[in-house]
């Protein structure tokens, strides 16, 4: 091979190296996300929501503090799948009887590029991009700049649909378009924005199966994380080094945060439900109370295992942690899809399954002065999950196929430095069985034991 050849094939090959990486490189960070007729089906399933209106939701601004990563405004990343901020989703619904009639269309409108920032932010995508709105996979792109004109020529040309715009209620953004589209209308008032936020919660309840997959990895990698929790636990740890082993393992196992603030509470501590100080030093003898998951391309999950901080549960710490798995399984055994409802802390619906893991604690087991275990349970036994980990809902709610929720009871005795609760993720199957996505971690304080001994790192 001559020299002359060899240098243009390797310059070649050196090209094509190149175009891999740069090609790759974002795809490396990406989100994995749903195919774009997807979130397409759900832009039309909500104009069908809107009674002839529009709706105009805001993406998510960068974060105040520059230690705080990206997050997409969650109705916005429904909608869209789109990761950007600075951004808004006009929809506007069907409307053959209006003044001027409406037909379904949408807008993404994107802001202005500023060429210094992206230097800091990377490149950004904007209304004069070719195939912006390809690439973005919705029906039009417009500049950000064209969102009051839009909004005025729609309105001006149906006054009624004045009354019938719809946007998130705390956005600042919105305040500022319904005030500047009043004020370019010469209204004396700004319409009044209905909340779209209690329409997209009716469509977000019930998850498709690329949601069930996505809520699948959460599920597997905080699993793991877990798993690497119960094999660090020993006296003389701190919680802080633990929530920092579970952080390591959902990163590395394509998490891109948690879904909250990892809880790790022994001994006292075990008994603050929230408590996500992570400041102590585990000690020898401690029961750990270990809520931590992860988010998987903006999908949650929610764990919590108890583990004893030695290896070995006392036979009271045992008798405790034998009632909350009990009051877990008793729930998940009572369960009828269409029929049973979750989140009823004060027990007050019998078809609730807090009812059923309520009975079960107040007939079992019991404090140190008599009392029943159930007066050491003070929360709701779960709630929906999603792109939230406390995912919208109005409650209780009547659990469904396609929903996806936790069942958590929970007892604590800050006299007896006990704290127990025990959380997994169920989906309710299309034949309405109850699926655990969490079964695979360990539940018996045996089995919890066992995995403690684990070397398998
Ligand atoms: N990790 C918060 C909760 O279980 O609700
Ligand atoms: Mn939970
Ligand atoms: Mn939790």
């Amino acid at each position: 091979m001559c020299q002359l050849t060899r240098n243009t094939l390797q310059h070649r090959v050196s090209l094509l190296a190149f175009l891999i990486l740069i090609l790759a490189a974002p795809l490396a960070h990406a989100l994995e996300k749903q195919p774009v007729s997807v979130y397409h089906t759900r832009r039309v399933a909500l104009a069908e929501k809107l009674q002839g209106g529009v709706t105009v939701l805001f993406a998510a601004e960068e974060p105040l503090l520059d230690f705080m990563p990206y997050r997409q405004d969650e109705d916005f990343y429904y909608l869209t799948g789109w990761n950007e901020p600075g951004a808004a989703l006009m929809i506007v619904a069907d409307a053959p009887t209006a003044a001027q009639p409406r037909s379904y269309h949408e807008v993404l409108f994107l802001p202005t590029r500023n060429l210094r920032m992206e230097k800091y932010t990377g490149i950004k995508l904007d209304a004069a991009t070719p195939n912006a709105a390809k690439t973005a996979g919705v029906d039009e792109v417009l500049p950000m700049t064209d969102l009051p004109i839009q909004l005025n020529k729609l309105i001006s040309a149906d006054r009624r649909l004045g009354s019938n715009i719809w946007t998130q209620p705390d956005a600042a953004q919105a305040k500022a378009l319904m005030g500047w589209t009043a004020a370019t209308l010469g209204d004396a008032t700004t319409p009044a924005a209905h909340d779209v936020t209690s329409l997209t919660m009716q469509l977000r309840v019930v998850k498709d199966a690329g949601e069930l997959a996505l809520l699948k990895k959460a599920a597997d990698a905080s699993i793991a994380a877990q798993r690497v929790m119960m094999r660090s636990t020993k006296p003389g740890v701190t919680e802080r080094a633990i929530a920092g082993k579970i952080l390591a393992k959902l990163m590395e196992d394509g998490c891109e945060r948690p879904s909250y603030a990892p809880i790790v509470g022994a001994g006292i501590n075990s008994t603050t439900l929230h408590y996500s100080d992570n400041s102590a030093t585990l000690a020898d003898g401690d029961i750990m109370v270990v809520d931590a998951a992860g988010e998987y391309s903006m999908y949650a999950s929610d764990i919590t295992r108890t583990v004893p901080v030695n290896g070995h549960f006392t036979a009271r710490q045992r008798e405790v942690y034998d009632v909350v798995l009990g009051a877990q399984r008793a729930a998940a055994a009572a369960f009828v899809a269409g029929k049973s409802t979750i989140n009823d802390p004060y027990h007050r619906d019998p078809n609730s399954l807090d009812t059923v893991a309520w009975n079960y604690i107040n007939t079992h087991g019991k404090g140190l002065h008599g009392e029943p275990l159930s007066d050491y349970w003070i929360h709701g036994l779960g709630h929906m999950v999603g792109i939230n980990v406390h995912d919208p809902s109005n409650y209780p709610a009547v659990l469904k196929p396609g929903m996806v929720f936790t069942i958590e009871p929970g007892v604590y005795i800050p006299e007896e430095k006990i704290g127990v609760r025990i959380e997994d993720v169920f989906v309710v199957g299309e034949d309405g069985k109850l699926i655990d996505l969490i079964a695979s971690l360990p539940h018996t304080a045996d089995d919890v034991e066992a995995a403690m001994r684990s070397d398998n790192k």
